[in-house]
């Protein structure tokens, strides 16, 4: 979602600021600017699109001084227009904020400083940030106070970053990350390493409630009690630097060929947290996993796993809708969050109301600085490292290992999880793409595709559906193999391709009846299966692999194929339309 990047120091501040824009665009925006501090005045530009495409109008990056903000925004409240985009500059134009998150008493703030004169020009909740700091600034003269006075009256979750006439930039976190570099020749501020990565690897995490000022004697950080706050200096693991494309055309291409790596490494930085967890859930008096989007996904596989292998009951439930099922938790309840991010704000909330209840978290996450490792009893380490692509390919599968792992640990080694099995048979699947490429091409002009599965293959088909609606934005339907003859069926005829989840398990024979009476109909068959069929018309052939990690490498052609579809329909893989990689609202 909203990014936030800003730095003081010797350098000339738009330009450092313009490229931390563009390595945050992952996140999904839809306007951006910048606003710097020069010849003690304010300057601002900003508009509509990606970074480049504003930078090239706007010259963003020729703004002069060596102080600044930057942001791109993702519209919510206030439609996508140069006027909303960030940096808002208070009506006074001597303070410009930059904003995350939701403002959630805007109204009534902005009503209240209309009243004492301050003029609004967007339709934003952010600009109400920008005059409520002026108002106090114009009262106290003194920035500490006017963001302590501020920082009091705004209700909402927000992370925000302003620059002052005089030069000084101040910034404030309330459940939005905030991370502050520390450069040989400057500081920075943004809402992901990623934004200054490239010039320092030293970096102060911000906690909830507090607030940073930083002007050219230092830096000073207080919390909302207005107690100054010592952290200590930590260095971002190197991994970060990883997070470009190298030689692949595309983020989402280069994650899905990673996971022969990832797989193995799932977990591995946290093998005291995983043996703690095991523990835990085997002494849970209740068991939930919950998630949203492919964290969802993995978590309905894990509803398999748990009750066929460790004998577990647990209860998969998704992460906007614990809010509607009160008194669901209770003490000695567990649940287990996945999120890659960690920040999506869906599973916070769960995570909030669960442990208002008594229960304990055990988070399963891969950016372990996030707001879930600190809500979090014990955190588990996807450490598939930084993953840019909107579309999850490789957490996924990190999911399920370390899943995988907790069930084998449970059930005494039951599944014989091996995992360099597993990555061989992933490198296999991703040794030759050339079929996977031609089933691609005939997708390019089908308006519906449904991927069908049945039991543990059914959360796979709308993981695979779920990649295929992000990637090529052609309508896509996980469909239960024995729910066909309920309803669906009715929609297949010869303009249809199907996508069967098929491995030669238990549910193979069934899957396979299915298959038949949808070809009956006309509908085009792909069949993802160690097993070749005449019903098939386009036969992906997987690896055969023990029974029980089946899910593990079935994900990967789809993966190839939505990732190779998205590029005959001339979509962007990485950053599909109208979607965020971490949506950090609600
Ligand atoms: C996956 O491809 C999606 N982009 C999305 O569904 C994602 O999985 C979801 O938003 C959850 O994100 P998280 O794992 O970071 O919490």
């Amino acid at each position: 979602m909203c990014s936030i990047i800003a730095y003081l120091g010797l350098s000339p501040a738009a330009p450092i600021i313009v490229k931390g824009l563009k390595r945050m665009e992952y996140r999904g925006y839809d306007s951006v600017g910048v606003a710097t501090f020069s010849n003690n005045q304010i300057l601002v530009r900003k508009g509509v699109g990606k970074v480049l495409e504003v930078n090239k109008i706007a010259k963003l990056d020729e703004l002069s001084g060596t102080v600044g903000i930057g942001h791109t925004r993702w519209a919510t409240h206030g439609g996508v227009t140069e006027t909303n985009a960030h940096p808002h500059p208070s009506s006074a134009g001597e303070i410009a904020i930059v904003h995350n998150g939701i403002i959630q008493n805007h109204e009534e703030l902005k009503k209240e400083l209309q009243q004492k004169g301050y003029m609004f020009k967007s339709q934003t909740d952010s600009e109400v940030i920008s005059n409520l700091l002026q108002y106090h600034y114009d009262k106290v003269k003194e920035i500490k106070k006017a963001v302590l006075a501020t920082v009091s009256e705004l209700k909402g979750d927000y992370a925000f970053a302003a620059v002052f006439e005089d030069g000084t930039l101040a910034a404030a976190r309330l459940h939005e990350p905030l991370i502050i570099g520390i450069g040989k020749d400057g500081y920075f501020i943004s809402s992901d390493v990623l934004g200054f990565v490239e010039h320092t690897d030293e970096v102060i995490y911000l906690d909830n409630k507090e607030f940073v000022i930083i002007n050219n004697s230092g830096i000073k950080v207080f919390d909302f009690d207005a107690k100054p706050v010592q952290h200590k200096i930590t260095k971002v693991s190197k991994e970060f630097a990883d997070a470009y494309k190298g030689d692949y055309a595309h983020f989402t291409l280069k994650e899905i060929s990673e996971q022969p790596a990832t797989i193995p490494n799932a977990s591995n930085s946290t093998r005291l947290e995983l043996d703690l967890a095991t523990d835990f859930v085997k002494h849970a008096k209740t068991l939930y996993i919950t998630g949203s989007g492919t964290s969802y996904n993995a978590a309905l596989i894990a509803k398999f796993l748990f009750s066929k292998y460790a004998k577990i009951k647990i209860e998969p439930i998704i992460s906007s809708e614990v809010q509607f099922s009160p008194n669901m938790f209770e003490q000695q309840s567990i649940l287990i969050a996945l999120s890659q991010s960690g920040e999506s704000a869906d599973v916070l909330e769960a995570v909030k109301i669960a442990k208002d209840a008594g229960a304990k978290i055990i988070s399963i996450v891969n950016m372990m600085t996030s707001s879930l490792v600190h809500l979090s009893s014990i955190s588990i380490g996807l450490n598939c490292g930084p993953e840019i692509g909107v579309a999850a390919t490789k957490s996924f599968t990190s999911q399920l290992t370390v899943l995988y792992k907790i069930v084998d640990k449970i059930c005494g080694n039951c599944i014989g999880l091996d995992l360099n099995k597993v990555s061989e048979s992933i490198t296999k699947i991703l040794s030759d793409h050339s079929g996977i490429q031609e089933i691609a091409r005939k997708l390019k002009d089908i308006s519906d595709i449904y991927v069908l599965g049945r039991g543990i293959h059914y959360p796979i088909a709308s993981e695979a559906s779920l990649k295929l609606k992000e990637l090529t934005y052609i309508h896509a339907e996980g469909l239960p193999g024995g729910e066909l003859k309920h309803g669906p069926l009715a929609l297949m005829d010869s303009n249809t391709y199907v996508i069967m989840i098929n491995p030669n398990d238990s549910t193979y024979s069934d899957t396979l009846t299915s298959a038949q009476e949808i070809k009956a109909r006309g509908a085009k068959i792909i069949g993802i299966s160690d097993k070749p069929s005449d019903v098939y018309d386009y036969w992906v052939e997987i690896p055969q692999v023990d029974e029980s990690v089946y899910p593990i490498i079935e994900i990967v052609p789809v993966q190839l194929l939505a990732y190779y579809a998205a590029l005959e329909k001339d979509t962007d893989p990485d950053y599909p339309r109208n979607l965020a990689k971490s949506v950090t609202v609600k």
